[in-house]
């Protein structure tokens, strides 16, 4: 095995001059925790406000190294442990360059290539599969790359509005900009998504997707360094294979995009309502039936358009929220009736607020509770709509079990096939899905053996239910467990071989490498981290 070394200090100089100054060495946010350690001064006062802001996005999205999954850090530096543990990097890179360029992103390939060094790209640093962090390597961070366009667009598939962004754009940022043309794109729910980093490259689901589609199959365009370091636009007719591979095929692996060209689309009415309820203990079946005449009624909404967006634990039921873009307040309340009056048969109590707003924007700001960062550890499936049609009561048994092991279960109830759907590389498994479904085990920020515990419970217990009723169906690649058994068919289902082909195709040396990315089998992360050549 050929380990990739990691940088030599002194060669670092001369690349950080020819930057401009932009190569930033990490510091571990948490430094301030830890006494003794190599970073920085131990300063309880800034521990204290760190923790505070621990679980907001931008506390990491600001930094260049901070990975916003917990479990990625593998405790070699959080500030929740006792000051006289270490610090270390540990899987954090180790260097980031602060890209504002094209320029930075050849220079950054250039010298980590010539180095052979390992290349982590980091936009906004959401990725749950440890994709944006990386043992000793140095991090292309696109974050600042948040430049914006709107255009009357002109190709052969498409004549109309169109807005390009640079990939660090944020999801609540784009969606302003494109309200103040009076348009909307597909954003995801959580407001600091980038949007043309791994979330479009992806896949992309949220409020709009039932109505307009998912994220990827709104691009019209991408532009792209590729491994070998040339500037190329990918279009339906142009580098056709790497815009169909790039369009849902997965971050991180087939170049570093520059910027995305998507459709938008004229403003329009939204209603949107949200529901809690509770579990009386002594009445739980009526509980769990509830939450079925909720769940079963809400799919034919879907097929207009409409998304719900739940979250289930043995104890709480809460929607919020369920959008039906395009709709009226009355249309909607028709459909939630059947849920309320039998909330109201049962005597459950219960929160509902429902509301028309003249456009989307207001809606989705108006559901805009700072999204915390997710303090658990997940896995995914994605539920294909014959499951929910057939096999109901024993979906409902399944996700009964796995909440009773102390997992909560999120639900995106959506339709991304009522549109045309383009030809693109989203795992077609997507096209028959009902519901997407995160199951997501609390993270334990002083315990390393609870946590291993409940990522094995993930794996082999909790989504194996799920597995057994859905068969051939498969899981988001962006929201789906780290430990994934054949990853290659569920996240990419029947594309992989020519996924794999493409990839080889614009990166024949496999200079990009991102976890459980299409083509990543051809490295093994040895068991400090490091990338080793597989035999
Ligand atoms: C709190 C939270 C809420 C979420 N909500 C949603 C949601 O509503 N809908 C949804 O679909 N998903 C959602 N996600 C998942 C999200 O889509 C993925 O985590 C996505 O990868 C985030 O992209 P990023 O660019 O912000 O993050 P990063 O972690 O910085 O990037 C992820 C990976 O994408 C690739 N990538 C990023 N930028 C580039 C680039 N310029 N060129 C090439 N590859 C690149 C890289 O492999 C990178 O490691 C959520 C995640 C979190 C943490
Ligand atoms: C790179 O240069 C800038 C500006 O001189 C400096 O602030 C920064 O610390 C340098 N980075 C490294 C890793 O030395
Ligand atoms: C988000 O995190 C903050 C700070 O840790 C906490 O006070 C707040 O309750 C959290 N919000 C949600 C919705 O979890
Ligand atoms: C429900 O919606 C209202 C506005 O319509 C909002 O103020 C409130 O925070 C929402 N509650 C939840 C739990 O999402
Ligand atoms: C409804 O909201 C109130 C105030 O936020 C809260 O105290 C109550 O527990 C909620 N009820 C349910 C059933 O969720
Ligand atoms: C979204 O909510 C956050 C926190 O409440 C707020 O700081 C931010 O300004 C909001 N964004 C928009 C566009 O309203
Ligand atoms: C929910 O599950 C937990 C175990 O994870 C259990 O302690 C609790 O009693 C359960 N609550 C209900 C209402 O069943
Ligand atoms: C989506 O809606 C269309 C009708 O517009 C329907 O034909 C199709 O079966 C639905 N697909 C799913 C997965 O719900
Ligand atoms: C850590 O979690 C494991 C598994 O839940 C438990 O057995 C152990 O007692 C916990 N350790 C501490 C120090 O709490
Ligand atoms: C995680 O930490 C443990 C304990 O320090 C260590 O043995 C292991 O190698 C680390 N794993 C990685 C991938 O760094």
């Amino acid at each position: 095995m050929v380990a990739r070394p990691s940088l030599v200090l002194g060669v670092c100089d001369a690349f950080n001059v020819s930057l401009g100054g932009k190569l930033i060495a990490t510091v571990p946010l948490p430094s301030v925790s830890h006494l003794n350690n190599a970073f920085t001064t131990y300063d309880p006062g800034a521990c204290e406000e760190l923790r505070s802001v621990w679980s907001y996005p931008s506390t990491h999205t600001r930094d260049s190294a901070s990975p916003m999954a917990p479990w990625v850090g593998n405790f070699s530096c959080e500030p929740f442990l006792d000051a006289r543990t270490p610090c270390q990097i540990g899987p954090l890179v180790r260097y980031s360059v602060k890209a504002t360029s094209v320029r930075d992103y050849q220079q950054t390939i250039q010298f980590t290539k010539q180095h052979n060094i390992r290349l982590v790209i980091r936009n906004n640093g959401h990725d749950y599969l440890g994709k944006s962090s990386g043992v000793g390597a140095v991090a292309l961070w696109t974050h600042h790359m948040k430049d914006i366009e709107f255009s009357d667009y002109t190709s052969p598939h498409y004549r109309g509005r169109a807005i390009k962004v640079g990939p660090g754009l944020q999801g609540i940022e784009a969606m302003a900009a494109a309200h103040a043309q009076s348009n909307v794109l597909v954003v995801g729910n959580c407001e600091t998504v980038g949007v043309a980093g791994g979330y479009y490259q992806g896949g992309g689901h949220g409020q709009l997707a039932s109505w307009l589609g998912l994220a990827a199959d709104q691009v019209l365009a991408w532009d792209v360094v590729t491994a070998a370091d040339e500037v190329i636009t990918a279009t339906p007719t142009q580098n056709p294979d790497l815009y169909w591979a790039l369009s849902g095929g997965g971050g991180g692996t087939y170049g570093v995009v520059i910027s995305m060209t998507s459709k938008v689309y004229p403003e329009l009415r939204t209603a949107t309502a949200n529901l809690t309820f509770s579990i009386d203990p002594q009445f739980s079946p009526r509980f769990w039936e509830v939450v079925q005449i909720f769940v079963a009624g809400i799919q034919p909404l879907t097929d207009i358009g409409g998304v719900a967006i739940w979250e289930l634990t043995n104890r709480t039921f809460v929607v919020s929220p369920v959008t039906v873009p395009g709709g009226t307040q009355a249309l909607l309340q028709t459909w939630l009736q059947p849920t309320l009056e039998l909330l109201v048969r049962y005597q459950m109590s219960f929160n509902y607020t429902i509301h028309e707003y003249t456009t989307f924007y207001e809606s989705y700001r108006e559901m805009n509770r700072s999204s915390n960062v997710t303090e658990y550890q997940i896995g995914g499936r994605l539920i294909p709509r014959s499951t929910v049609d057939r096999s109901l009561s024993k979906l409902f048994h399944a996700l009964q079990t796995i909440t009773e092991h102390g997992a909560v279960v999120s639900g995106v109830s959506l339709n991304v096939s009522r549109t045309p759907v383009p030809d693109n590389a989203v795992n077609p498994a997507w096209r028959d899905t009902a519901i997407s479904i995160v199951i997501a085990m609390p993270f334990d920020y002083h315990n390393r053996t609870a946590n291993r515990m409940s990522r094995g419970l993930i794996t082999s217990t909790l989504l194996p239910l799920l597995e057994e009723l859905t068969p051939g169906s498969g899981a988001y690649l962006n929201e789906a467990d780290i430990d994934q058994p054949n990853w290659q068919s569920t996240f990419y289902g029947s594309n992989y071989a020519q996924l794999a082909a493409i990839k080889l195709k614009y990166d024949p040396d496999h200079f990009f490498y991102a976890r459980t990315a299409v083509g990543s089998e051809y490295w093994v992360e040895s068991v400090d981290g490091r990338l080793c050549h597989a035999v």
